[in-house]
């Protein structure tokens, strides 16, 4: 993807790049703070290795100039090929994802293990990106295990720069979106005890240039830095300057009620981010999360913005379509393990094909097909398809409310409400692997056949059923596939 020199969020930072600095390796790059830090590093100079549990042609193609090692953290024995020839890492490794039982015990072991493979490797230097939240005070897992992540980076004779930050809000960062939507969604707000909570968001343009500037500057070598935004706001501030920016008119209720399980579960109703997800970063609004820390960056990398200013940022790049990474970018551990459609070995139980014949130009029918669920939703029966991710939200699944990252551009593993991209052909296929609550394995595949005289545009729907139910499942939806597959490419086909 090419960057407009003017969306850069580092094209105002005051330090100076340090080419002698050589390779930079940046872990977690496939995540949110990561997707936004290699193009600033690029940008700036910077030979840039990124570590990724996943090899992809997306990585490839998003970042062309970056040196891509597969590494899982997990498994000590990949790192020392990540750490060779390095002096200075990112670690930005995080597991949320894995949701709250097992989050804790993976970051842990994950960071123990870079430890000891970046001394054997003898990097010079390491800058993690933890959270804030006070040792001593009764934390909630989430802020206790970013903290004990950077004791265990720590223990070493490696030099580890600690960036803490809390709520970071920008476009496709969890909490803005989550706030966002809770504002658009929510006509009243219930507010437990835990909505006065103070909070101190940074925007992800200042944090992007603490993360370079640190790196740019020696002094800052082993240092623990707390970064923020300008003002320190409660959870309900927060909400209310959301609510007055959208024009939205709320009611806000006080009530006793705390339970972080039910509201965790009614906000994932509501927002693309799934309830475990909700519920870890919930409980962490518990603790005040404040800049405490007696280290002062200087004003060449640190200016914080007002929180209204961060969420105009965030919103104006919504509208231009230019979110470069989004929280649901984390490939999750679960689907790195998914079967591809191509490695079963043999083909799906149950097929349905719907195809027509279409006399638009290949590049402009596959960029028609690239815009569905996006903003114009499935382009006809959308009642349909909001029913089936209503249904899979209150079954505790992905829903449909995760949206995309961009309304025309997809790529590679890409979100586009219960699916994920498992590949994609441009001006050919683009197949969609279900994540959501399913008795069996489901796929969709779209595909343009070029003939000489016209083309052809096929939907392909896929499914192994696991046993009964899922047979069960297959028949009772397959009219409504007729209506809604043949209603999709007609549509497809008519806006392309
Ligand atoms: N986002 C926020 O609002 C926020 C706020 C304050 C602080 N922070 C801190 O910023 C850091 C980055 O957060 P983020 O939001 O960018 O995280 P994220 O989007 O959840 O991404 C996490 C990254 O960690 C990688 N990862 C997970 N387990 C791994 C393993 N075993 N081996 C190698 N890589 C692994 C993931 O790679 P795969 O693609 O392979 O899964 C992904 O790239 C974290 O330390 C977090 O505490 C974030």
């Amino acid at each position: 993807m090419k960057w407009d020199g003017d969306e850069l969020l580092c094209k105002n930072l005051f330090t100076d790049p340090k080419p002698e600095l050589d390779t930079i390796l940046v872990t977690g790059a496939t995540g949110y703070v990561g997707g936004r830090l290699v193009p600033e590093l690029l940008a700036r100079g910077y030979k840039v290795r990124v570590m990724a549990r996943v090899s992809s042609v997306e990585i490839e193609e998003r970042w062309p100039n970056v040196e891509v090692i597969v590494a899982d953290a997990l498994k000590p024995e990949q790192l020392s090929k990540a750490l060779e020839n390095i002096n200075v890492a990112y670690y930005l490794i995080h597991s949320l994802l894995l949701g709250p039982k097992k989050f804790e015990e993976a970051d842990i072991k994950a960071a123990y293990n870079f430890r000891v493979a970046a001394n054997n490797a003898g990097i010079k230097r390491i800058i993690y990106l933890g959270a804030l939240g006070e040792f001593g005070t009764k934390l909630s897992p989430h802020l206790k295990s970013r903290n004990q992540v950077a004791e265990v980076l720590r223990d070493s004779k490696i030099p580890v720069t600690i960036l803490r930050a809390a709520v970071i809000i920008g476009s496709g960062s969890a909490s803005y979106e989550i706030l966002k939507s809770l504002v658009i969604k929510s006509p009243v707000f219930f507010l437990p005890y835990w909505a006065k909570t103070k909070c101190q968001p940074i925007s992800i343009r200042t944090l992007i240039n603490v993360l370079v500037g640190v790196l740019e500057t020696e002094e800052t070598t082993g240092k623990i830095y707390d970064v923020g935004g300008k003002e320190i706001l409660s959870y309900e501030k927060m909400l209310r300057i959301m609510s007055k920016l959208l024009n939205k008119k709320k009611i806000f209720v006080p009530t006793f009620f705390k339970n972080f399980k039910i509201y965790s579960y009614f906000a994932s109703l509501l927002t693309p981010v799934a309830a475990p997800v909700i519920k870890s970063l919930m409980q962490s609004c518990n603790n005040d999360v404040l800049c405490e820390s007696v280290n002062v960056l200087p004003a060449s990398m640190y200016r914080p913005i007002s929180f209204k200013e961060a969420l105009l940022r965030a919103m104006s790049r919504e509208e231009l379509d230019a979110v470069h990474s989004r929280w649901s970018d984390e490939y999750p551990h679960a689907h790195e393990l998914a079967i591809k459609l191509h490695e079963l070995k043999k083909s799906p139980h149950y097929i349905s094909v719907y195809s027509i014949i279409s006399y638009k130009k290949v590049d402009s029918l596959f960029k028609s097909l690239c815009k569905i669920g996006g903003k114009e939703g499935w382009f006809h029966s959308n009642w349909m398809w909001r029913l089936r991710g209503m249904l899979d939200s209150i079954l505790m699944g992905v829903g449909t409310s995760r949206g995309r990252r961009s309304s025309n551009v997809l790529r590679m593993h890409d979100v586009i409400g219960f699916f994920r991209v498992e590949d994609i052909i441009e001006n050919k296929r683009l197949l969609l692997r279900a994540e959501m609550k399913l008795p069996g394995k489901a796929w969709l595949e779209f595909l343009i056949n070029d003939f000489e005289n016209n083309n052809e545009l096929t939907v392909t729907a896929y499914f192994e059923p696991y046993d009964w139910k899922g047979k069960v499942y297959w028949y009772n939806f397959l009219p409504f596939h007729h209506i809604i597959f043949t209603n999709l490419i007609k549509q497809i086909d008519k806006r392309s």
